[in-house]
């Protein structure tokens, strides 16, 4: 039997406790998966109405086709949106159970052919999937050499098929399912059904998230917490290895090897309507609209102002090893990564350790040169899911560091698998483009700033973190002050909106916002745009300036802003039409570029924070003007589990 330390996050505190570990079939090398969705319901119920509105739950995953099976009715599939499954589902399609499923693309084209669910060859077991079957050519040879014909392209087909081949009529789903798993290498998340025992759903996973939700009225499998909110808060997350077997009246969770498991059931804290669009046209607005409240729910209780002291309850366990910090990496993806150079910032001013930065798709292949007692991993996630990320904690893992987590989805997986974190508390983020949870990293790192610098320098000190701390207290009605100009940002996107390219330059602090703003106009408004050092402008980039090709200047009134001053009368000596985001004295900035946006004043430690609503809402209003899918663009998935 094996045991590790497993670490149970909560809202303000940690708590560390033993629990049993069943170990994953060694060959089940946790490698990559893909970014579908699985709703599965059994139940008392009619299931295709929660299949269906399950899976429009989970489009803001990504996904290209779609595709339900109902016990009784079997299984209907369409290339394209939801709404086309929706669209083609009859009158009377309805049972007590069934699994459905949003597919992106690996292996096949976003057929109706290849979307899922899958079957075996005799249309018995039923398989929907998310994640990749390495070996699932040679698989497919060998069923096929018994006789067995194909009809899709799919790796997904191989395992329900292999499922199939060892559903003797003597056999349960669930130990055909366990003998079909020890053979597959690779990663999955999958629910399973079967016509000859329909009162029976199996849920399993090995690297794809999946929960399972219990329900007064039945059980739920769903790929993450949306789809089960309005049904039920009480879940189990299944881990790596672990399989559940429902049916209409109990549920037990197993390994894979079907030795039981006494899972703990989880509250979900998210409400049902901080996951819906409340009014807004698109969710993205509705999450760029919340930032007050974001930052507010960031800092509840952890600000302590008589003290000038910080707490995070989810790092108290972990203190001491934070004293002895003497170097943190920080990793994360996309705009988790820019929230994590903000945080590279704020703690080697804040607290005077060196930090590196780097991107988990890369951190995850290098050569940990760093001594692992006083190196501390800080892994910054929206989702908790994303691949790269889980990766790069693994690695440093096994390095032996101390891994700490700033996830947002409370229980996913990098929430789990890190040795202690900081919740966002941002609510669910829906949209694609990431909004309100950068803000609340950049806003935890502030926090975690201001402990090291507790931890690491003297109490005399203390006072110095006051005016960061007040000011963190002010940031909600700040944030406020910003979205009262809505309208006069849309009318800054709208005479830009024809910009083929833009560039965003800033220093210091709000080098990493450059970045960040760049990456939002390039999600959702398909706009070419660059981020570069404000300094760096000469060294090449000023080449590109003419009057089609606006600079987005971030400089408010920091220690930085002479200098960002003079790059930009440099770019508009050269015809260059500069968008400027700063603070103070409007007519002075008005002199300076012809759109201005002017954010409250703060430390400029903070002001990263601020100068990013701007940012959000001007990629928002381009990408409405120009009619484009602001919450699905194309190509992008919200939870990126692929490697
Ligand atoms: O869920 P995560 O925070 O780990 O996701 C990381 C990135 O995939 C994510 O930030 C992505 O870059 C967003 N689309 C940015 O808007």
């Amino acid at each position: 039997m094996m045991f590790r330390l497993y670490q149970v996050w909560s809202h303000f505190d940690v708590s560390y406790r033993y629990v049993q570990m069943h170990p994953v079939p060694a060959k089940a090398v946790i490698l990559l998966h893909t970014m579908c969705g699985i709703v599965g319901y059994i139940g008392s119920k009619n299931a295709t109405p929660f299949l269906i509105e399950g899976l429009r739950a989970l489009e803001y995953r990504g996904y290209d086709s779609a595709g339900i099976y109902v016990a009784g009715k079997g299984a209907i599939k369409r290339a394209g949106k939801v709404s086309n499954l929706a669209e083609s589902i009859p009158a009377g399609f309805a049972g007590p159970s069934g699994i459905a499923h949003t597919r992106w693309a690996t292996h096949g084209a976003p057929t109706e052919k290849n979307a899922h669910p899958h079957s075996d060859d005799t249309g018995t077991v039923w398989l929907v999937h998310n994640g990749i079957i390495e070996n699932y050519a040679e698989i497919r040879t060998r069923l096929q050499d018994t006789g067995i014909i194909f009809q899709s392209e799919t790796d997904t087909e191989v395992l329900a098929q292999l499922i199939g081949w060892y559903y003797a009529e003597n056999i349960p789903l669930e130990e055909a399912v366990s003998e079909a798993l020890k053979e597959v290498r690779g990663a999955y998340g999958i629910a399973v059904a079967s016509t000859r025992e329909p009162e029976k759903l199996i849920a399993a996973r090995l690297g794809s998230p999946l929960m399972i939700g219990i329900g007064d009225e039945g059980y739920y499998i769903a790929s993450d917490a949306t789809p089960v909110l309005s049904h039920t808060r009480q879940v189990i997350y299944l881990s790596d290895g672990e399989m559940a077997v429902l049916t209409p009246e109990a549920y037990s969770i197993m390994t894979l090897m079907r030795d039981p498991l006494d899972k703990e059931v989880e509250t979900l804290e998210w409400d049902l309507e901080a996951a819906q669009k409340k009014g807004y046209e698109h969710f993205m607005l509705k999450e760029i609209m919340e930032a007050p409240e974001v930052l507010e729910n960031t800092l509840r209780g952890r600000l302590d102002i008589e003290n000038n002291a910080i707490h995070l309850g989810g790092l108290r366990e972990v203190e001491d090893a934070l004293r002895n910090a003497k170097r943190i990496i920080i990793t994360g993806c996309g705009s988790a990564y820019y929230a994590g150079l903000v945080g590279e910032l704020l703690i080697e001013e804040l607290a005077g350790i060196p930090v590196e930065v780097e991107i988990a798709s890369e951190l995850r292949y290098r050569r940990f040169t760093t001594t692992p007692e006083d190196t501390i991993l800080i892994a910054v996630s929206q989702s908790g899911e994303t691949a790269d990320t889980l990766e790069a904690i693994r690695e440093a893992k096994k390095h032996g560091m101390l891994t700490l987590g700033i996830v947002n989805a409370v229980g996913s997986t990098i929430a789990r698998e890190t040795d202690a974190g900081v919740y966002n508390h941002a609510g669910p983020e829906i949209g694609v483009a990431s909004t309100k949870a950068f803000l609340s990293q950049m806003t935890v790192f502030a926090l975690v700033a201001l402990l090291l610098r507790e931890l690491h320098t003297e109490r005399s000190d203390a006072h110095s973190s006051a005016e960061i701390i007040r000011q963190l207290t002010r940031m909600p009605e700040y944030a406020r002050r910003i979205l009262e100009n809505t309208d006069s940002i849309a009318a800054i996107a709208a005479r830009h909106v024809d910009m083929r390219d833009a560039l965003y330059i800033g220093r210091k602090f709000q080098y990493p916002i450059a970045y960040e703003g760049a990456l939002k106009l390039k999600e959702i408004s398909y706009v070419h745009a660059e981020a570069y050092g404000a300094g760096e402008m000469k060294h090449g980039p000023i080449a590109l300036i003419d009057s089609s090709f606006p600079t987005v200047a971030l400089m408010p009134r920091d220690s930085l802003y002479e200098k960002t001053r003079s790059n930009i009368e440099e770019i508009r000596a050269r015809g260059g039409k500069i968008i400027t985001i700063t603070t103070g004295d409007t007519a002075d900035a008005e002199l300076l570029t012809e759109d201005v946006i002017i954010v409250p004043d703060t430390h400029e430690a903070l002001m990263p924070i601020l100068t990013t609503i701007p940012l959000q809402l001007f990629a928002y209003y381009v990408a409405l003007a120009r009619n484009l899918p602001i919450d699905m663009p194309r190509n992008l998935a919200k939870s990126v589990t692929v490697e």
